[in-house]
């Protein structure tokens, strides 16, 4: 048999191979638009695909178009329904108008990530392929079975969610009412005597330094400015909740916390060299990129606390449906709508034109980070084409690299 994988994320492709290489012959492909090349010169060879496996959401031609091109092709050969090309779709943000559209341009079958062997072999099978289904897995066997129970459970509101503290909130009132001084922010702060001392600390790290130490809170306040304020305070609220209690989790989400707060700090530079404006939105843009991880992983230790959050094939079915996820969290948790695409699209390999450029700085930082030795999972190894898209200089990107890598330690202590 030969199987056609298209997939813009590097692990999904490498699941989904995993899978189906006892199949027959996998092609892996990351761009529809090469994948369809190759799909038709299949056929002109006479040697065509059997089974095609696509992901619903990806750049450029998504995968609805990219089905929508494959049934024109068959019918322009007037090849029979019988004969046509097996397709599956995948997607982590499987609703029902999705189901109907992709029935509609003729799939023979859908599948939500994160896809278990034994879910993707059935449909198969169901499709009229020879093939031995295995036995089904137990829900406690199944890293896939485990994380659509915790969807699951999300969504009916029945998983606990990270709680800012009241803090957060009261800045956030005071922000966006009439004239907000300093003083009023001064305020607020000064009730929270932890966050307080944490606010002078992270005033002089080497994030925000300035040429004097300050040793006050209204100074500390007056270097960060209104805004970064409500920012750093959001991000060392954020920090508490990277902590557990469970051994194997809490050094998972230490990596996961240096990570984020990596990508917040790489954005925050970039941003400020791209001019951007509320570079201090994109820091805590890049705190919470991966909260999806961080909340999955704390409901796996609690309702499945024999396993360990370290194995590699839980990893990457959590890292499957992550951004789907984080942007679901992001909006029950009440963020600011500019934050939800970046929860969503930070790992695609290309951008729309029109794309903000604060997602394109967290795709370009979430990149950075594995080369200064930050990284959380693998991703694609091709320099992303971000930086094309926001103009970046590659000595600039060498720069910050090296700025940030060598502050990251000492300034993330001060969180
Ligand atoms: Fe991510
Ligand atoms: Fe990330």
């Amino acid at each position: 048999m030969k199987i056609l994988i298209v997939d813009d994320e590097s692990i999904s492709r490498k699941i989904l191979v995993r899978h189906m290489e006892a199949l027959g012959e996998c092609v892996a492909m990351d761009n529809s638009r090469k994948a369809l090349a190759e799909f038709e010169v299949a056929v002109e060879q006479g040697h065509p695909f059997d089974f095609v496996s696509l992901d619903v959401s990806m750049p450029g031609m998504d995968g609805q178009q990219m089905l929508a091109q494959i049934r024109k092709q068959e019918a322009a050969r007037k090849i029979s329904r019988a004969d046509r090309v097996k397709v599956i779709m995948v997607s982590s943000r499987m609703n029902m108008a999705t189901i109907k559209a992709c029935i509609k341009l003729g799939c023979n079958g859908y599948l939500s990530k994160p896809v278990s062997k034994y879910q993707l072999w059935e449909a198969m099978g169901k499709m009229g392929f020879d093939i031995a289904v295995p036995q089904k897995e137990s829900e406690e066997s199944s890293y896939p079975g485990m994380i659509t129970e915790i969807i699951q459970r999300f969504y009916k509101g029945k998983i606990s969610l990270p709680v800012f503290p009241h803090i957060v909130k009261e800045i956030q009132e005071c922000l966006e009412g009439d004239s907000p001084s300093m003083e009023d922010l001064a305020r607020i702060v000064e009730k929270d005597i932890v966050i307080s001392s944490k606010l002078i600390s992270i005033a002089n790290s080497p994030l925000y330094k300035g040429i004097d130490t300050v040793n006050s809170l209204n100074a500390a306040l007056l270097r960060l400015g209104m805004k970064a304020t409500q920012g750093v305070i959001s991000a060392v609220a954020a920090r508490n909740m990277f902590a557990s209690k469970n051994k194997s989790l809490k050094r998972v989400l230490e990596n996961l916390w240096m990570h984020s707060f990596a990508v917040a700090c790489l954005g925050k530079r970039l941003g400020e060299a791209l001019k951007v404006e509320h570079t201090e939105n994109i820091f805590l843009m890049g705190i919470v990129h991966d909260i999806g991880k961080m909340l999955l992983m704390k409901a796996i230790v609690d309702l499945f606390p024999e396993e360990s959050v370290e194995e590699t094939e839980l990893q990457q079915a959590i890292h499957e449906i992550h951004t789907t996820f984080g942007a679901a969290l992001l909006k029950k948790m009440r963020f600011s709508n500019e934050f939800i695409p970046v929860a969503e699209f930070h790992h695609w390999n290309a951008y729309p034109k029109d794309t903000a450029p604060e997602l394109l700085i967290i795709n370009l930082a979430d990149h950075l980070s594995c080369e200064i030795g930050f990284g959380f999972t693998e991703v694609e190894s091709q320099s992303p084409s971000s930086i094309k898209q926001l103009g970046l200089d590659p000595d600039l990107i060498l720069e910050i690299c090296g700025q940030v890598k060598s502050m990251l330690k000492e300034s993330a202590r001060a969180f």
